[in-house]
């Protein structure tokens, strides 16, 4: 039986399954009733000086039948009073004494971090979270992203918190710069015990075409908001990836956030390398339940593979993601329809023709067009397979005999890659393409 249990830098948990601070851990009440749900760990609505906030606060990207497939917001920290919130956080851990409750913090003076790291762990807080991620309101304080898009700021802070902090002490990055391993490694030198990535991406989801305003509109007028949910996860993954692979951040754990909804998500950012996962946007989505299918479907892909705990199988994947210099360029797949599922819609002739290859062609005079591949004409992009519709309709199929290996990198230590405009040694050189002509041929 799969044990789900968690060790984070000192911060025990039953699970790695924790809410990302957020409206979801706005109050004592909903961090308790998503500990009855089962979640292992919350970090607790970033606690400061309160905020006064704005109405409306968020707005999202919904894709065809997807809604909030990316999600917007300009909320700020807290508006609660800290004592509310310190009182609540004691009042969690006598109910739940080994769950995780991590109280994140955002001021400003040595001092207020000073007072702020005491007055949480006087509360039983299990760590602290620093947040240096917030990209909108408190960045104009001085707070959130200013500190997070500058390291030498973010190490001074951390290094401040870590004169007075007993319990661990994790550092939340923004993803709002162009190489995360500089601040990644700033909270590494300023002693972080842990990393906690991503908080949101600085953005606008839309303009409404009546009044020119951004969403979410206050009053006539707007702001950029932070992104999160589904649509950031791949930058998440990217991001949660640098780290874990960089020689001296990767000695401390990572806590991997955005875009999390399902077990699949949570597995895929463990064999990056993170060791919990926060979730915000699919609880304010669709609420605490959630957890049941993370937690049922972690421990079905443990028991199936044969691992006992998180730990077993964690950065599995890092050892595959490599540059693209070291990709062996010999590696030729092609592109296999399966005829007795094709249903004749025509998405891969069209993606193929338009937008790829020309690899594909298409009967004429019959009722069910079925597609052919044409094999000397495809370069394996994928893209055929990723629109047809049907489920393992079209596979990209191996065509080289694994026997050939050799990468870019070794190429030019041989002096055999291209060097001038027309050079023979071009990837594209005598592959077909059709005539520009051909184009005026196409209609009907
Ligand atoms: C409405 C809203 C408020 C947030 N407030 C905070 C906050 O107070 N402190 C913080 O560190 N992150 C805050 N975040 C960022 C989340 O904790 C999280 O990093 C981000 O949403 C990415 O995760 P997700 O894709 O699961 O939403 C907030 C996010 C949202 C949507
Ligand atoms: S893999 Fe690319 S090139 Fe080959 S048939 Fe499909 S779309 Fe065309
Ligand atoms: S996209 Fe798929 S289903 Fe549609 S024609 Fe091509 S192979 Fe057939």
């Amino acid at each position: 039986m799969a044990d789900l249990s968690i060790n984070f830098a000192g911060i025990k948990a039953p699970n790695p399954f924790w809410l990302a601070s957020a409206p979801p851990t706005n109050s004592g009440y909903q961090i308790m009733k998503a500990f009855e749900a089962g979640w292992g760990g919350a970090v607790w609505k970033t606690l400061g000086i309160p905020v006064v906030n704005v109405s409306s606060r968020y707005g999202a990207i919904n894709y065809r039948n997807t809604r909030m497939m990316g999600f917007n917001n300009i909320e700020l920290i807290t508006d609660r009073p800290l004592a509310d919130n310190l009182r609540e956080i004691e009042e969690v851990k006598k109910y739940f004494p080994n769950h995780a409750v991590i109280a994140s913090i955002m001021v400003e003076s040595k001092k207020e971090w000073h007072q702020m790291v005491k007055d949480v762990e006087n509360a039983g807080a299990d760590g602290i979270e620093l947040n240096f991620g917030c990209p909108h309101g408190m960045c104009e304080r001085g707070m959130g992203s200013a500190v997070g898009q500058e390291p030498e700021v973010l190490k001074t802070i951390v290094s401040w918190v870590k004169e007075v902090a007993k319990v661990p002490v994790i550092t939340k990055l923004s993803p709002n710069i162009s190489h995360i391993t500089d601040p990644g490694l700033a909270a590494y030198q300023g002693g972080s015990d842990a990393i906690s990535l991503i908080n949101t991406i600085k953005s606008i989801v839309g303009i409404d075409l009546d009044s020119y305003a951004p969403y979410p509109i206050v009053d006539g007028k707007g702001t950029n908001g932070g992104y999160c949910g589904p649509a950031v996860k791949p930058i998440a993954m990217h991001m949660i990836k640098d780290l874990a692979q960089h020689p001296e951040i990767s000695k401390i754990p990572i806590s991997g956030i955005g875009g999390v909804e399902t077990w699949r998500d949570v597995v895929e950012f463990i064999l990056l390398g993170a060791t919990s996962v926060q979730v915000c946007t699919a609880v304010m989505h669709y609420g605490f339940g959630i957890v049941r299918e993370m937690e049922a479907g972690l421990r079905r892909f443990m028991n199936d593979k044969g691992y006992q705990t998180i730990y077993d199988f964690a950065g599995k994947a890092l050892p595959n993601i490599t540059e693209w210099k070291h990709l062996n360029l010999e590696h030729k797949v092609v592109a296999e329809i399966n005829t007795d599922k094709c249903i004749g819609c025509d998405l891969c002739y069209i993606a193929c023709d338009d937008g790829a290859h020309q690899a594909i062609s298409l009967p004429t005079g019959v009722a069910k067009r079925i597609p052919t591949i044409l094999e000397e004409n495809c370069v394996g992009c994928n893209l055929c397979s990723l629109v047809c519709p049907v489920e393992n309709c079209i596979t990209m199929v191996k065509k080289d005999d694994g026997t050939q290996h050799i990468t870019w990198e070794e190429r030019t230590e041989n002096d055999d890659v291209p060097t001038s405009f027309n050079d023979d040694r071009a990837g594209g050189k005598d592959h077909f393409v059709p005539k520009p002509t051909d184009a005026l041929n196409t209609k009907g």
